[in-house]
Order: structure tokens, then C-alpha cells, then sequence
């Protein structure tokens, strides 16, 4: 019995010894929450990364790259793609050239130029008040956002568009409006509104809105740079009770991860919701689509009468549906960019640091590193003294509260849902005014530096 007392006390002692080793053993065989250190250790591990960087190698692809058959809409119905060609090359009209179509915002991305291209623009040798030019740039799938469809006699057979023709711009390396890719960012050069009124035949948005196709023209013609109207089609509202036009500005699509609602109001939902909303109603691609809030005939009269277009959408092929994993995990990778320095005045940015989370009470809703809520971020209009039209055309009748990181990258076209404010300056006067922060000059000043500067250094990458 000793014996065999004694040969459990030295197994006890030995697994100690062990236990020890094991506690002493350095951290570093686990992967650090910077990501910087080894490969995964197990195989489910290694399963899992691999997953994630399939996901958003597909994401990207369809991201950039996918019409989900919507040049069924924009070429084949809309006849999109006989303005662009131009009645020389087949189409109708004088063709839109490359200097026009760079005037209407649309994009170049000099990565799928081939060499001689990219010289040939250097030395002016290729002609950009050639609709031919704008053919061939589509032909080689540089026109951001946007496919051409050429058919056996290389003639523009139909055109589709893409979720990057608006959330996505370039860093205008080459040229101004030629450059490399920017996932993620607003368009705000871009106006959709005047591109979709190029377009012959509009009787079919006509029919729905239930007015004829000069009022349509008028309607997209008003909307101007950067701005487009997602609910539109739903509601049929084309102005606001100021009698201007109700369109919204394009957000950016970066820093998402970890944000509850998105879009300007809510309660859309999640950012997968409004990729399959916007794919199938507003990108008009082939797939299935369900929301019985678009039922009701009070808030979405056009939606309501017709179902099979809205609300229970099924086409007879889905090239949207099997994308929406992918597509989500793209988008919720896209970090928030951190701006340049000597973009922002660093010492007064950190004053307006402190500001931010004390007398301004800014972080009272924009909860840093998120800087919105995180839960339910919704508000309604008399929780930021603005007026409540826009947030009556979502479900919940509410806005909301607005992501801030990299708001630096979309100054252009101003702030709020609408622009309504032409710069931070006027945005924060806003606040002062509405919530009686009696903020000096000088602290009003040092929060736009710090509004600039955001998602800061430490925060890059979230
Ligand atoms: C024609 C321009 C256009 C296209 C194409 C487009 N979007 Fe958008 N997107 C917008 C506008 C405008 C809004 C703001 C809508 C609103 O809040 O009412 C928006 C909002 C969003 C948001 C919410 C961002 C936020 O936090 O407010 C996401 C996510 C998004 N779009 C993803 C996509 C994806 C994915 C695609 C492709 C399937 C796509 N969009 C195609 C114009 C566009
Ligand atoms: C009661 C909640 C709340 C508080 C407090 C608040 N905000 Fe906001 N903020 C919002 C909402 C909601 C929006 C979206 C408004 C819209 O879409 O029209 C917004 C939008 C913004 C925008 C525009 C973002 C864009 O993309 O256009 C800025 C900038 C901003 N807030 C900064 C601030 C600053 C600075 C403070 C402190 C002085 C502050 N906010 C305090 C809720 C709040």
C-alpha cells in the first residue's frame, strides 16, 4: 500500500514539474492580437484562416468585378451602352469620350492598363475625345464599376455596373481620375444621376415612379456629384418638402466592422441586408430578395404594388445570393484609412481629443474606436435638432449615428446625410448651437483637427 502511495506522489510531482514547464513555456506559439506572430497551431485554426482569406479574396472579385446580371437592366433595357459607343461604333448619339466620362466622375484604374496604354497616356498619344477610347478602356476592365459586354463583331453588346462604381475611387496616381483602386471609399465625384439620364429608354423607372421620362430625367439630372437615392423606387419621393432633390450622399464603405446599423438612416439592418437590398433593388441584378416592411403601401407605395420587384423578389436565376457571404466578409475587412500627415494640425487634434469624450460630449453617441454606438445606434431627428424627412423613409423612422473614421476621405460634398453642412466647421457650430456647448473658437477649431485626424494611428486598421 506504501509502495503504491509513494508512486502516486512522484506521478503527482512529475505532472507538477510539468504544469510548470508548460506555464513558463513563452506566449508567442499563439497568434498575438496584432497578428503578428506564428501560424496558427491546430488545424482548425489553419482551417479557419484559410476560409477568411478565401472569403475575401471572392469578396473582392465581386466587390469590384460583379454585374449579377444587372446589364440586363442598364445595357439590354435601359440602353445604356448606345450612349457610350456612340452612333459611329453602333450605338446612338455622339458616344461618351473619355474626357466626359472622367467629367461625370467615373473612374480609371491604371493597374489593368497594359504598358503601351499607360505610355501612350503619358505622351498624349491616345486620343481621350475618342468615344473608341472609352470602348477599348472597358474592353480591358478599367472603367471602375462599370462592364462592358462586347459581342463576336467587338461592337459594346450591353453594360453593367458594379458596387464599386460607387464606393470605390482612385488615388489619382496618373492623372487626375487615373489611378490605383481605393475599396471602399465614396465616389463623390461621381454623378450617377446625370449618367443614368444618358440612358434612351427610361420609360421602365418611368412606369414605376408613374410619371413620364422627361420628369425622370429632371429628377436624376438634380441630384448632382456624389449623391444618389436609394429609397427613391421604393417611396417615389423625388424631393423633399424644400423642394429640394431628396437624394443622399455616398457613403464610405470602410471601417464597418463592429458598426450594428448602417446606412444614413434606419432600421435597414446589417450591412449584408443592404448588400443584398442594394444588389437586387437598386443594382436591378437577378436574384432573391425578402423584406416584408416593403409591404406597406403608406411608407413604400411603390415597393408594395409591386412585390415581385421589391419585397419578394425571386428571379428565375440568383447570381446574388451564393456572393452575400463573401461580399460581407470583403466589406467588413476594409480598414477605415488614417490620413496623411501634415493633413492635420496634430497638437490641436489632440486638444480636440479631450474635447471629443468631455465638454463637447461627442462621444456621448460616437463611442470611440467605433464612434457609434455600439448596440442599437439609431436616434431620432429631434436627438440632433435636424429636420425628419429622411429618416421617415426608413423603417424606423430614425438616423443613424455616423460612423467617423476617415472622415477625412469623404470632405467633399459635405456632411450629414444630405450634405446639409459644407464642412466639419459648420458641423460642429451645428452641436455648439443645438446642445449649448458654448464652445471658444479656438475648441470648436481643435475638434475638426481631431475630426481629421481620425482613426488615427492607433486605431488604424479597426
Ligand atoms: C449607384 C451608387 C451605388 C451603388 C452601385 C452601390 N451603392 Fe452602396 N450606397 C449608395 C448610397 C447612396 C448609400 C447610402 C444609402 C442611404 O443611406 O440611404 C449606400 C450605402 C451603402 C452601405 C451602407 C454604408 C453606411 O455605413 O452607411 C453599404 C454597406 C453599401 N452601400 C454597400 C454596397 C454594396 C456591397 C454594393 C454592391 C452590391 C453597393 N453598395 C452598390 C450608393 C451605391
Ligand atoms: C445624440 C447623438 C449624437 C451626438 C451627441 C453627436 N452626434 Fe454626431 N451624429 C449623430 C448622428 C445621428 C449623425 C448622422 C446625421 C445624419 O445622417 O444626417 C451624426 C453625424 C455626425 C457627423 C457627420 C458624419 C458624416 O459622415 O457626414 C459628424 C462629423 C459628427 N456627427 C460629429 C459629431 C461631433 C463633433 C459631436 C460632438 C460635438 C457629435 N457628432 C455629437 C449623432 C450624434
Amino acid at each position: 500500500m506504501i509502495a503504491v502511495s509513494r508512486t502516486k506522489i512522484v506521478v503527482a510531482a512529475l505532472a507538477v514539474v510539468a504544469l510548470v514547464q508548460v506555464a513558463r513555456r513563452p506566449r508567442a506559439e499563439h497568434p498575438g492580437p496584432d497578428g503578428s506572430d506564428k501560424e496558427p497551431v491546430t488545424r482548425v485554426d489553419r482551417d479557419v484562416r484559410g476560409n477568411a482569406l478565401r472569403m475575401l479574396d471572392e469578396g473582392r472579385n465581386t466587390f469590384r468585378f460583379d454585374t449579377f446580371g444587372d446589364e440586363a437592366f442598364w445595357g439590354d433595357t435601359l440602353r445604356l451602352h448606345e450612349v457610350i459607343a456612340g452612333s459611329e461604333l453602333g450605338g446612338t448619339g455622339p458616344g461618351l469620350t473619355p474626357t466626359e466620362a472622367l467629367a461625370l466622375g467615373l473612374k480609371v484604374d491604371v493597374d489593368a492598363l497594359p504598358a503601351h496604354v499607360r505610355v501612350g497616356l503619358k505622351h498624349g498619344t491616345v486620343d481621350l475625345d475618342d468615344p473608341a477610347t472609352t470602348l477599348a478602356l472597358l474592353k480591358l476592365d478599367a472603367v471602375v464599376g462599370v462592364t462592358g459586354f462586347f459581342g463576336d463583331d467587338g461592337g459594346l453588346r450591353s453594360v453593367g455596373i458594379q458596387c464599386a462604381l460607387c464606393h470605390s475611387t482612385v488615388d489619382d496616381a496618373f492623372a487626375p481620375g487615373i489611378g490605383r483602386r481605393l475599396d471602399g471609399w465614396a465616389n463623390r465625384d461621381l454623378d450617377v444621376g446625370a449618367i443614368i439620364a444618358l440612358a434612351p429608354n427610361l420609360q421602365p423607372l418611368a412606369d414605376l415612379l408613374g410619371t413620364d421620362q422627361a420628369t425622370v430625367r429632371d429628377v436624376l439630372n438634380g441630384w448632382g456629384p456624389g449623391k444618389f437615392d436609394a429609397e427613391l423606387l421604393l417611396d417615389g419621393k423625388a424631393m423633399r418638402p424644400d423642394g429640394k432633390p431628396a437624394a443622399v450622399l455616398i457613403p464610405p464603405t470602410f471601417g464597418l466592422a463592429g458598426v450594428n446599423q448602417h446606412t444614413w438612416t434606419g432600421a435597414w439592418g446589417t450591412v449584408t441586408y443592404w448588400n443584398a437590398l442594394v444588389a437586387n433593388l437598386e443594382m436591378r441584378g437577378k436574384g432573391t430578395f425578402f423584406d416584408p416592411r416593403l409591404d406597406d403601401p403608406a411608407q413604400f407605395p411603390i415597393a408594395a404594388a409591386h412585390p415581385e420587384q421589391f419585397g419578394h423578389k425571386r428571379d428565375d436565376v440568383d447570381l446574388i445570393t451564393p456572393k452575400l457571404p463573401a461580399l460581407h466578409a470583403y466589406q467588413l475587412a476594409l480598414p477605415a484609412p488614417s490620413p496623411p500627415a501634415g493633413t492635420f494640425d496634430p497638437a490641436a487634434a489632440e486638444r480636440g481629443d479631450r474635447l471629443f469624450s468631455g465638454k463637447a460630449k461627442c462621444n456621448g453617441c460616437h463611442v470611440e474606436p467605433l464612434w457609434t454606438e455600439p448596440g442599437w445606434n439609431l436616434h431620432p431627428a429631434s436627438d440632433i435638432g435636424i429636420d425628419d424627412f429622411q429618416a421617415n423613409r426608413g423603417p424606423d423612422h430614425v438616423y443613424r449615428t455616423a460612423p467617423l473614421a476617415g472622415l477625412w476621405t469623404h470632405q467633399k460634398g459635405g456632411f450629414y446625410h444630405d450634405g446639409r453642412f459644407a464642412t466639419l466647421r459648420d458641423v460642429v457650430g451645428h452641436y455648439d448651437e443645438f446642445f449649448q456647448l458654448g464652445l471658444t473658437d479656438q475648441e470648436a477649431n481643435d475638434l475638426v483637427e481631431y475630426l481629421k485626424s481620425l482613426p488615427g494611428e492607433e486605431d488604424a486598421g479597426g
